[in-house]
């Protein structure tokens, strides 16, 4: 089989797109990743990119009229390089319908707890706050909500009487450099199927 072709949309650091080059440089995906957009011109993720030769672009959203024809923009770069897979790492912005009709069921978000528990900003300080004992990270399917889609995998990590919000969201984050590039293996492996809103691994 070919290695998936991946698309990452980043915002920031770009520490889960690390992780998944790394997986991929050490044979643990069997992925390549074909283009990095970012909506930040300043986002260290486009900076990973070029240190590795992938081709990283920095998109504007304020350069195009509309939500959507920024969205459209981002697709076209993506279906230019015949993207399998949409990766959000990071990416900071809800995508259109237009997107989504794109890549329905082929575009995957990580989020930093265990939905659907605390979507949104700020999970891991959210999770902290409530005062859980366990949290975690899930990779899902990206609809049209806010961290809604079906769930993939999920990692979970205890939160400790000790713990502060930036504590926990460490012990979060280095689960997500292990879950992120391992369900993207088995999603290579097309070993993903979904049934409505539950998806089973065979
Ligand atoms: C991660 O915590 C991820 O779960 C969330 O945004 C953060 C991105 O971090 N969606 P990085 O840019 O991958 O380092």
């Amino acid at each position: 089989m070919n290695p998936l072709r991946l698309g990452v949309l980043a915002s920031g650091r770009g520490s889960n797109l690390q992780a998944i080059m790394d997986a991929i440089q050490n044979g643990e995906l069997d992925a390549s990743i074909q283009v990095v957009v970012s909506d930040r011109a300043d986002a260290f993720a486009l900076e990973r990119a070029r240190q590795q030769g992938i081709p990283a672009f920095y998109i504007d959203p304020k350069s195009f009229p509309t939500k959507i024809d920024y969205d459209l923009a981002v697709a076209a770069a993506l279906e230019e390089r015949d993207v399998e897979l949409v990766v959000l790492a990071g990416y900071m912005r809800l995508v259109s319908s237009e997107f989504l009709a794109r890549f329905h069921l082929k575009m995957v978000n990580i989020h930093p707890a265990l939905l659907p528990a605390f979507p949104g900003l700020e999970a891991q300080r959210q999770a902290w706050e409530y005062g859980v004992k366990f949290s975690g990270c899930t990779v899902h399917f990206v609809d049209e909500g806010m961290d809604t889609g079906p769930v993939i995998a999920q990692a979970v990590v205890p939160v400790y009487d000790t713990d502060t919000a930036e504590t926990l969201a460490e012990r979060i984050l280095e689960q997500e450099h292990r879950l992120y590039p391992a369900t993207l293996q088995l999603i290579a492996e097309g070993r993903v199927e979904v049934v409505g809103r539950r998806v089973m691994v065979r």
